[in-house]
């Protein structure tokens, strides 16, 4: 039997769950304009990339609450002030929410939903749990490179690294100080592996 939607738990779950999305996209924003003040594109665009997908997840339980469409839905919940110029902070401080969303709320969300019989809500609270768990593993990566002082710099003097800006490749232990061809500054580059789309010709036909 399923619960009454406006009566439901879930609903102020999928309110607490757009809440959260949409600050998390905020705080990834705000975090991007940092990485950017510093020089850090690799980072900036890291945080880009995610806080778009934190976007999708806030239309995702936006739409769910459509039942509720012209009411009010009051909320309780606390949310981080992880307002950081340090860029290590903000990347530990993000991956941290991370865990708690994967871990914790959205599988608690997650049986609630699939208690009162929505079981597509339910379905997914899991599969978004399961997106965030790979928003804190990446995090966690650069929290590491950060931490560790290489995010320009490999022990691998064969380590592939591209220019965001103009996508020259470049060979060895550290990207170049300036791009040769673009003359974007070194924060520019990133290991090959880490961008999207690089990867390509290694697919079998
Ligand atoms: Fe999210
Ligand atoms: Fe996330």
């Amino acid at each position: 039997m399923q619960t009454i939607f406006n009566e439901s738990q879930t609903r102020v779950n999928l309110m607490r769950a757009f809440a959260g999305e949409c600050q998390a996209r905020q705080r990834y924003y705000q975090a991007a304009l940092i990485a950017q003040q510093q020089k850090l594109i690799g980072i900036e665009r890291m945080f880009r990339f995610t806080a778009e997908q934190e976007e999708r997840h806030a239309m995702v339980f936006w739409k769910d609450l459509k039942d509720s469409a012209g009411m009010t839905v009051d909320i309780a919940a606390g949310y981080p002030a992880d307002v950081f110029d340090d860029i290590r902070q903000l990347l530990d401080a993000s991956a941290a929410e991370e865990e708690k969303e994967h871990g914790i709320v959205y599988p608690d969300f997650a049986r609630i939903a699939a208690d009162e019989g929505y079981s597509d809500i339910a379905s997914e609270f899991r599969m978004i749990a399961e997106i965030e768990e790979s928003h804190r593993k990446r995090f966690e990566y650069y929290g590491k490179l950060y931490r560790e002082d290489r995010l320009f710099r490999s022990d691998d003097t064969e380590q592939v690294w591209l220019c965001l800006n103009c996508g020259h490749i470049h060979k060895g232990s550290e990207p170049p100080q300036e791009c040769p061809v673009c003359r974007a500054a070194q924060g520019y580059f990133i290991r090959e592996c880490e961008a999207a789309f690089t990867s390509c010709e290694t697919l079998k036909q």
